[in-house]
């Protein structure tokens, strides 16, 4: 899909976990003791701490990410009959500030920011646990802005999560580009009035909701020609 562009684009933002950084890693590297439930744990603890953000936002029940995700974690141990031997629950939340990003995400945020554009992460994660994963990737220096959704108290798609990175990047919804391989997040960036790249690393079907992605990609380096921006 390289006929695909973006034009009058100032700004990228990236959304983080799944897009940025990979989300069945943790799981992944207790494999060992998990054998083959580790992927089960991985599926139902991101689709449970998704859910949570969704209904705590909609209860108006906000606590950070990080609690959210601890949360999710014990149901879906609890759910699949993990037990929590050897200090596995600690070690999984622990992982979870040290995932692995995508292996062309240093090369791509390098690239965008050599070639003039802003860069940021807008995320539910907590500013604790992005920087973390910030850190840990080493990507710190490609970013103008980690912005989490902590200050507002509320968690994706609200719309005034979208409007944050308007405000604090100071360009117009239709001058950013937003990169996010959730979807959902995907379609409500749209709906906001954010230019929007879909990373479908999975090959998923097409969501029936509100907004549109610009662009389809598999992986975020398919991005910069996208931008204009070739390596
Ligand atoms: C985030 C979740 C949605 O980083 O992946 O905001």
């Amino acid at each position: 899909m390289t006929d695909q562009r973006l034009e009058g684009i100032k700004a990228c933002v990236f959304d983080a976990y799944g897009t940025l950084f990979d989300v069945n890693t943790a799981a992944k590297h207790c494999a060992g003791e998990l054998g083959d439930k580790w992927q089960p744990l991985a599926n139902m603890w991101r689709l449970r701490q998704l859910e949570y953000t969704w209904l705590r936002s909609l209860m108006g029940a906000y606590v950070d990410f990080w609690q959210v995700t601890a949360e999710a974690l014990d149901f879906a141990m609890a759910s699949l009959e993990i037990a929590d031997k050897d200090g596995l629950r600690q070690r999984l939340l622990d992982l979870y500030l040290q995932l692995d990003a995508y292996p062309e995400v240093p090369a791509v945020l390098k690239t965008l920011k050599a070639a003039g554009f802003k860069t940021a992460v807008l995320s539910n994660g907590s500013p604790e646990m992005l920087q973390s994963a910030v850190d840990n990737a080493g990507i710190g220096d490609s970013l103008d802005a980690v912005l989490s959704v902590h200050s507002l108290g509320i968690f994706k798609p609200a719309p005034q999560v979208y409007q944050m990175a308007v405000d604090t990047l100071a360009v117009a919804p239709d001058e950013i580009s937003f990169q996010s391989s959730n979807a959902w997040d995907a379609h409500a960036a749209s709906h906001f009035g954010f230019r929007v790249a879909w990373i479908n690393r999975f090959g998923q079907a097409r969501e029936r909701m509100p907004g549109a992605p610009d662009v389809e990609l598999t992986a975020l380096d398919e991005l910069l020609p996208v931008l204009g921006a070739a390596a």
